[in-house]
């Protein structure tokens, strides 16, 4: 007869060799799910675009963000962090980064979606380079699983233009 310890204990292991194998799994089939989200930008409008006193420029827009990630939700699928950045090149720096708007989905129901707002973070860059700048708007995603490893990607637009001019 085994002792209720012996029995307490091999339940406990066949347990947790189950829960490691659900974690593998649920890795596995995350891994062979390919997303393919798409997003549109519009820049519906420049609100204002002016040189700061201290001689930044800053631009403030009207932004209509539409997007549809539910490719990336599986049922290992915790939450999906998203942030908007314009990217763009400067004398200074070959790279230039600006998260203009960010945001959490909790759920594939809320993974289609579009939104119109102006940008949430300051559109600044550190001198005076963004009169006729041309830029990228690029949609990040960190993907959060409920196990397993985080993943990110991106998704560039390009063809996108400030003002020559102050306004
Ligand atoms: C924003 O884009 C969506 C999808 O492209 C479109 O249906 C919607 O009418 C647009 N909204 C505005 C205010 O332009
Ligand atoms: C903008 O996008 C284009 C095309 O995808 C790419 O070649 C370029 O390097 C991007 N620019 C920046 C500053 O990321």
């Amino acid at each position: 007869m085994h002792s209720f310890g012996y029995r307490a204990n091999a339940l406990l292991t066949f347990g947790l060799t189950i829960l490691a194998l659900m974690c593998a799994m649920a890795s596995i089939s995350d891994n062979l799910n390919h997303p393919s989200p798409t997003a549109q930008v519009q820049v519906l409008n420049i609100n204002w675009f002016q040189k700061q006193p201290n001689g930044n420029d800053e631009a403030s827009m009207t932004l209509n963000i539409s997007a549809d990630l539910q490719s990336l939700f599986t049922w290992n699928t915790k939450q999906v962090f998203v942030f908007l950045a314009a990217e763009y090149e400067t004398t200074k720096n070959s790279w230039n980064q600006i998260s203009l708007w960010d945001g959490i989905i909790p759920s594939k129901e809320h993974a289609k979606f579009w939104i119109h707002t102006s940008n949430k973070y300051r559109f600044i860059d550190q001198g005076t380079n963004l009169r006729g700048k041309e830029f990228n708007l690029t949609l990040h995603w960190h993907v959060m699983p409920k196990t397993g490893k985080m993943f990110a990607n991106k998704l560039i637009m390009s063809g996108y233009r400030l003002p020559e001019e102050y306004r």
